[in-house]
């Protein structure tokens, strides 16, 4: 595990730092590597058409000191200083030059995704057909609940435009048609979306001011590439993508710059990788009635242990798998203090109607090698 460094994190635009190509993290199993630096001299570090899916969740250039309205509050739109315009020029040259490291390392048939305001994808659009990229949808992800607007001098702000585009004019990109008709209940999808922003649960690692939904990431992964699928994030901010994609079971590649959002991240994607294993191992469960105890691990023990004893606990969780009686299967889960709250959420749950056979309780410390 290589150590996280402070970087100044100043300004969007890259600085074209280079020391880049090693992974801060990296499960070899599910081929997870998440990079911290500038995603600039990251990519460019990366081998050119080794990318199947990438979905970018830029800098939307918004934080100009403007007021929004939260849980009934009035406070600013300001995410951080990385979310500062430089102005429309530079703006559109960093937009231009990201878009255009992710062009190199996209398959000849792979797509991108990328998500923004009227603040920026204008430029992205532009700059897209700048680079010649085939322009596929562009959707709109509108949000049931939105803000009140406080000015009262315009619309309420309802929706984002995510915009998907191929490599190029001669890409054969993959959609997965009939999986998002069926999705759809058996009609077309339309290129609007309505989906909520992400919930209590999903923000339970710390939250990142501009998080997306894992809804949202599931149908671009689904919809758009195939199992054992590259998908990269050149802002991965919170994780969310490299979580939809592990859920997916697909593979991830994840750039993100601030050393704060990137340990809220490796905390997030270490649990989730708990319960993905978890949830297989469950599928097909064994009864061990008599209890016998062994030790199940294959790994190395000394090696193992001396990781360990300078390891840093990053997350400590008590979690509940309810696994249902007619297939042996974890039908629901769900992180609580104690077994009586774990029933209460089952109970609201859409799987309450399951009959349940027993609840899995486990205590997981999860530590990173260093
Ligand atoms: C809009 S947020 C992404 C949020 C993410 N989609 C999520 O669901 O949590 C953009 C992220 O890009 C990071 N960032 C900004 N400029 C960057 C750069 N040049 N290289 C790498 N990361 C950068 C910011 O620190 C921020 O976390």
């Amino acid at each position: 595990m290589t150590k996280i460094t402070k970087k100044s994190l100043d300004s969007p635009i890259s600085d074209g730092n280079a020391e880049s190509a090693k992974p801060v993290f990296h499960d070899p199993k599910n081929d997870i590597r998440i990079y911290q630096g500038d995603c600039l001299a990251v990519m460019a570090a990366l081998p050119e058409e080794s990318v199947d899916l990438i979905f970018a969740d830029p800098p939307y250039f918004l934080s100009n000191d403007g007021i929004t309205c939260h849980a009934g509050k009035m406070v600013s739109v300001n995410k951080g200083d990385w979310d500062k315009s430089r102005g429309a020029d530079a703006n559109h040259e960093f937009n231009r030059a990201w878009l255009a490291a992710c062009q190199r390392l996209l398959k000849p048939n792979g797509s991108i995704w990328v998500s923004g305001t009227s603040h920026v994808i204008h430029s992205v659009g532009f700059a897209m057909q700048q680079l010649e990229f085939k322009l596929l949808n562009d959707i709109s992800w509108v949000k049931p609940n939105p803000p009140p607007n406080l000015s009262c001098r315009y619309f309420t702000h309802a929706a984002e435009t995510i915009i998907w585009a191929a490599k190029n004019k001669k890409s054969r990109h993959t959609f997965n048609y009939r999986l998002m008709k069926e999705e759809n209940g058996g009609k077309q999808m339309k290129s609007v979306w309505p989906v909520l922003p992400p919930g209590r649960e999903e923000k339970r690692f710390g939250k990142h001011p501009a998080q997306k939904p894992l809804a949202l990431l599931e149908r671009v992964i689904r919809a758009s590439s195939n199992e054992g699928d590259l998908v990269l994030d050149p802002f991965m901010g919170g994780g969310t993508t490299a979580v939809a994609a592990a859920r997916c079971s697909r593979t991830v590649l994840g750039i993100e710059r601030d050393d704060e959002f990137l340990s809220k991240t490796l905390s997030r994607i270490t649990a989730e990788l708990i319960f993905v294993a978890m949830t297989a191992v469950s599928a097909s469960i064994d009864l061990d009635l008599l209890g016998r105890s062994m030790d199940r691990s294959m790994c190395d023990e000394n090696t193992a242990m001396d990781a360990l004893k300078t390891g840093k606990l990053v997350r400590r969780e008590r979690s509940f798998y309810f696994v249902g009686s007619h297939r042996r299967e974890v039908v629901y889960s769900v992180v609580a203090p104690d077994m009586e709250e774990a029933i209460q959420k089952f109970s609201a749950s859409t799987q309450s109607g399951v009959e349940i056979l027993m609840v899995v309780k486990t205590e997981t410390e999860i530590y990173l090698a260093e």
